[in-house]
């Protein structure tokens, strides 16, 4: 109570410090409390407490972590467990799963080592732990935070009672670079919806209170801008620029931070030339004395042995400049483990070093109650329960992407299906496939429990549908991609072989394609082996056949209705040109068949948007909306280029349109919305009143959203500015608002957006947050592509 005093008379009044009344070092003191159960004073004792009676062992032992079950990278080590946990040699483990497993480790945790400390059990629990939800990126698609929330919530319920209090999740990264398959774990392209989704991710994990027994601890990562890996190469470095990093890449990890991230992991890149995992200006200036963050970082797994590889130094000095950088926990590196305790005993690492590390596992690990509750009474069965498959549903139902849905010759628009659907022919390596829909990092799914598009037609349709597979997901010329698709060891390559025989099951399929009324194709790539970690790829169209089955049904003449089953922007071209309707689905999870017939028999309105932009080629990559301003704009007012220049000097391809094949926030419904012209409450606002506006609004724009069509719909509603005269040059378009608005055929709603500091401002060549007299103009609308429009003066 006494330190908050402290510190809001602190932030009212800067001299407060200066007058020598507060006792506090001053960094200290202007570093906002990112997690106050964190900075709690009781707490605190306790670990200081605690903190006096270990060894430096024992220290130590806590920022060790290590895998003692799967592997989810290289080199993981296969060491004496249940004796490390006896030693107190261990921290944390990873990747140990379900309730007995658990409790085995902590029960020698407890009794056998000589302090008692609990272990801190974390695992990648992604979308979703016992129950499946969809992707990330699929969540994201949903512009809906409170439905991230209870999927967050609900897996933490499910995690807990499998004895992990600790979820290495939401993973922030801005990630504008199809090519990069851990696009699929993020929230898209754009900061502002990645800043609200992940808000919405530590929310709905830790519940704003890490001691209850259904709340586990996250850990943010990987801190930071590993999404801008250079050419979507995973864990290749990132070159990029100090303003581009804090507007863009840190707004998500700030959001996280400020609403009370326990824990944070650093990534595997190195950023301007500096590793994130031994990088101080991240893990020290920006992370702990710019934002106050009270947790502890962990370092991914076997980062900080890999530093070996970025040729930093030996193994001693590459640990120390990671501890010392911020690092706290060593995942499955062993590098802590064995060279830091002689580093300390010779003076070249301050102990006081090895301390605050210490303290701050220990924080989390008290608050989460861990010492007093640090076993697990297992929970009930939770996969696959009723009521979760209704939420799972639900959730999936909303992050479906209508793309396009044009009339068909006699049947009007294509979807939604309905009577038309006499009947289907469902085709595609993806239409049966129960693993495939629960979509990469799931790590305690199970695709028993999964519904696929082939059963929940079925119930549907009967013996109305027909169904073929196809072709795979991958054909006989990629033999060698086979070989390299599985990281757990060749499981991949032996689903798959024998080789497929294309061009038979591409006959059958148009077969059963002649004899139906309409074909539904559902397409992809494989989730579990070409998405999500390590999966990169350098080609963004179907994999195997799939093109050639999709191109040889449509020549069938039989209307198709193309199902996107794949958690990355793939390159959607020919189809874009020649199929009437297509739904990007993602990787819908447990409930897959039945989110996606929802969908197309219209029993749910489709109002998933775009979470990131669709590409016409890969060659665009990376692709986002945001893009900043060129003297030579393609699509812009060109009057002032002199007419001999024509239209060849211009910042363009050759061979491509400079536009998303679908942009970001891009989504059709079975309804059409119409937008009034925005206002602004206040049109002119003297500049210091912005400045001096924080989070509180100092205008708002409002719009009127009708739905002009005759179903029931919810339309995203999107506001985007552009500032036209910063001394730093700002993106042609930025997101600043959403809202989700459901309406009833001819229904009217005002929507309002506030708009203040938060939103207007931007990092000057002083890397200072700020806002200038200027013109924003604003749009509203249901896309990126947004066209009714007004605007703000911001006036001396
Ligand atoms: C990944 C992390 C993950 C960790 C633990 C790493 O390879 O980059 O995202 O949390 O493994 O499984």
């Amino acid at each position: 109570m006494k330190i908050c005093l402290l510190r809001t008379l602190q932030t009212l009044f800067p001299c407060f410090l200066v007058a020598g009344l507060c006792p506090i070092p001053a960094a200290a003191q202007i570093a906002p409390v990112s997690n106050p159960q964190l900075a709690s004073k009781v707490l605190n004792g306790r670990v200081d407490a605690l903190l006096k009676r270990m060894t430096l062992d024992e220290k130590i032992g806590q920022l060790v972590q290590y895998s003692a079950g799967y592997a989810t990278g290289p080199g993981a080590s296969n060491l004496k467990y249940d004796e490390l946990a006896a030693k107190g040699q261990v921290g944390s483990f990873l990747n140990v799963i379900g309730a007995d497993a658990t409790n085995h480790y902590q029960h020698i945790a407890m009794e056998k080592s000589r302090l008692h400390i609990p272990i801190l059990f974390g695992l990648d629990v992604i979308h979703g732990h016992r129950t499946t939800f969809p992707t990330p990126l699929a969540l994201a698609a949903s512009w809906d935070s409170s439905a991230i929330e209870t999927v967050a919530r609900m897996s933490a319920e499910e995690a807990r009672a499998d004895g992990i209090a600790w979820v290495f999740s939401p993973m922030v990264d801005i990630a504008r670079d199809a090519r990069w398959g851990r696009i699929i774990e993020s929230a898209g392209e754009d900061p502002y919806l990645g800043s609200a989704m992940a808000r919405a991710w530590v929310k709905g994990y830790q519940q704003d209170d890490l001691s209850r027994p259904d709340s586990v601890a996250v850990s943010v990562k990987h801190f930071a801008a590993y999404g801008a890996a250079i050419a979507g190469r995973d864990y290749n470095a990132v070159e990029m620029g100090e303003i581009t990093l804090r507007q863009v890449y840190l707004a998500p990890y700030h959001a996280a931070v400020e609403a009370g991230a326990a824990t944070i992991m650093s990534s595997f890149n190195s950023i301007n030339g500096i590793p994130a995992t031994a990088n101080p200006f991240l893990l020290t200036q920006i992370l702990r004395k710019e934002w106050g963050f009270d947790g502890f970082v962990v370092s991914d797994w076997g980062a900080v042995a890999e530093l070996r590889n970025h040729a930093i130094g030996d193994d001693a000095a590459v640990a120390r400049k990671a501890l010392e950088a911020g690092v706290d926990m060593d995942m499955e590196g062993n590098l802590y483990g064995s060279v830091i305790a002689a580093q300390v005993l010779t003076g070249k690492i301050p102990e006081s070093v090895v301390d605050e590390a210490v303290r701050r596992i220990l924080r989390v690990k008290f608050a989460l109650g861990l010492f007093d509750h640090p076993y697990t009474v297992p929970g009930p069965a939770y996969s696959a329960t009723p009521e979760r498959r209704a939420v799972a549903r639900k959730v999936a139902d909303e992050t479906l992407v209508l793309l396009k849905n044009e009339p068909v010759e006699g049947l009007g628009d294509l979807l939604p299906l309905t009577a038309k659907a006499r009947k289907v022919a469902l085709i595609g390596p993806l239409a049966d496939n129960r693993k495939e829909m629960l979509g990469a990092w799931t790590v305690a799914g199970n695709p028993k429990d999964v519904v696929t598009l082939r059963a929940a037609l079925a119930e549907r349709l009967g013996d109305r549908l027909l169904y073929a597979q196809g072709c795979d997901l991958l054909s006989g010329e990629d033999a060698n991609l086979l070989k390299r698709v599985d990281f757990i060891g060749g499981a991949a390559a032996d689903e798959h072989l024998p080789i497929p025989d294309d061009a038979k099951t591409i006959a059958e399929a148009v077969e059963i394609a002649k004899k139906a009324d309409i074909a539904i194709l559902a397409l992809g790539e494989s989730a579990s082996w070409m998405e999500g970690e390590a999966s990169s790829r350098v080609h963004l169209g179907f994999t195997g056949a799939q093109e050639q089955l999709l191109q040889a049904v449509v020549a069938t003449g039989k209307p198709v209705v193309l199902v996107v089953l794949a958690s990355r922007p793939l390159q959607l071209k020919w189809a874009a040109a020649h199929v009437p309707a297509i739904l990007e689905a993602w990787n819908p999870g447990v409930e897959a068949g039945h989110a996606v017939a929802d969908v197309l028999f219209g029993d749910v309105n489709p109002s998933g948007k775009l979470p990131a932009s669709l590409p016409r080629a890969v060659g665009q990559e990376p692709l986002y909306y945001a893009q900043m301003p060129t003297g030579r704009p393609a699509h812009g007012d060109l009057s002032h280029i002199p007419q001999n220049a024509g239209e060849k000097f211009m910042s363009r391809y050759m061979d491509e349109e400079n536009s998303a094949l679908f942009p970001f926030g891009w989504g059709l419904s079975y309804t059409r919305f119409s937008f009034s012209q925005p206002t602004v409450s206040r049109a002119e606002v003297p500049v210091r009143e912005v400045l001096a506006s924080g989070k509180e609004p100092v205008t708002t724009v409002g719009v009127d959203v009708k739905n002009t069509g005759s179903a029931v719909g919810t339309e995203v509603v999107q506001l985007y500015i552009r500032n036209t005269a910063a001394s730093v040059e700002q993106p042609v378009r930025e997101l600043k608002g959403f809202a989700r608005v459901t309406l009833a055929p001819g229904e009217r709603k005002h929507v309002e957006f506030p708009l203040g500091f938060n939103e207007l401002n931007f990092y000057n060549v002083e890397i200072k947050r700020t806002v200038e007299p200027t013109t924003y103009k604003i749009w509203v609308g249901g896309s990126s592509l947004a066209t009714a429009e007004t605007e703000l003066k911001v006036v001396e």
